[in-house]
């Protein structure tokens, strides 16, 4: 994750619209259902255990994933400010009947053009390193592999798990 949070979504009126989901930020009333989503089994085994607090806390850095009016995901968006380091990270969870229909590349995609739309040419996702689908859903976007960030998440196990570093330049993006 990125270590600075520029941009305040809890006011914005921003809806960005893909050919089947659309995204716009999480609001107080998706609280409920983003909770029970991160609570899936299918979602907690690549998501660190996350609270209603959590949620709460995340409203001002989230996006909520629609299809129509149902929320079935939640996307977190990291800013990095500094203008000599400028770029933007992300975390992304679907829920369990939502997972391997192309959704999660169709929101990552409306999101990384509304962030190349605001002047930002490189974006970071940092999967756990054997979390095949998300490799793959990211890399058909142009997201390419950096490097392997060693016992760099701690799982609700306890064990620090290896994630990898991908990265996406504007130009790059394929979708
Ligand atoms: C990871 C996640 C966001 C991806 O979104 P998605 O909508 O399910 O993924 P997509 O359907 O867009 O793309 C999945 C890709 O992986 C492939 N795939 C599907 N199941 C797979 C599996 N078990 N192993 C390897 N690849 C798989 C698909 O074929 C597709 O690739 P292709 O289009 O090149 O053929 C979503 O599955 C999810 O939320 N999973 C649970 C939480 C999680 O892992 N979050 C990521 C944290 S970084």
């Amino acid at each position: 994750m990125a270590d600075a949070s520029g941009m305040s979504l809890a006011s914005s009126d921003l809806v960005l619209r893909g050919d089947r989901v659309t995204v716009r930020p999480s609001r107080e009333a998706d609280v409920d259902a983003l909770v029970a989503i991160l609570a899936e089994p299918a979602v907690v085994r690549w998501w660190r255990t996350t609270t209603r607090e959590d949620v709460l806390d995340e409203l001002g850095t989230s996006l909520a994933i629609l299809l129509g009016d149902r929320v079935i995901g939640w996307l977190l968006v990291t800013e990095e400010t500094e203008p000599d380091y400028r770029h933007v990270a992300f975390d992304i969870a679907l829920a369990t009947a939502a997972q391997g229909q192309g959704y999660g590349r169709e929101a990552l995609a409306v999101a990384i053009r509304h962030q190349i739309g605001r002047g930002h040419h490189r974006f970071t996702i940092d999967p756990a390193a054997d979390n095949e689908r998300a490799i793959r859903c990211y890399a058909g976007l142009g997201f390419r592999p950096v490097g392997i960030l060693r016992e760099h998440e701690r799982w609700p196990d306890g064990r620090w798990g290896d994630s990898l570093l991908m990265e996406l330049l504007a130009r790059e993006l394929t979708a």
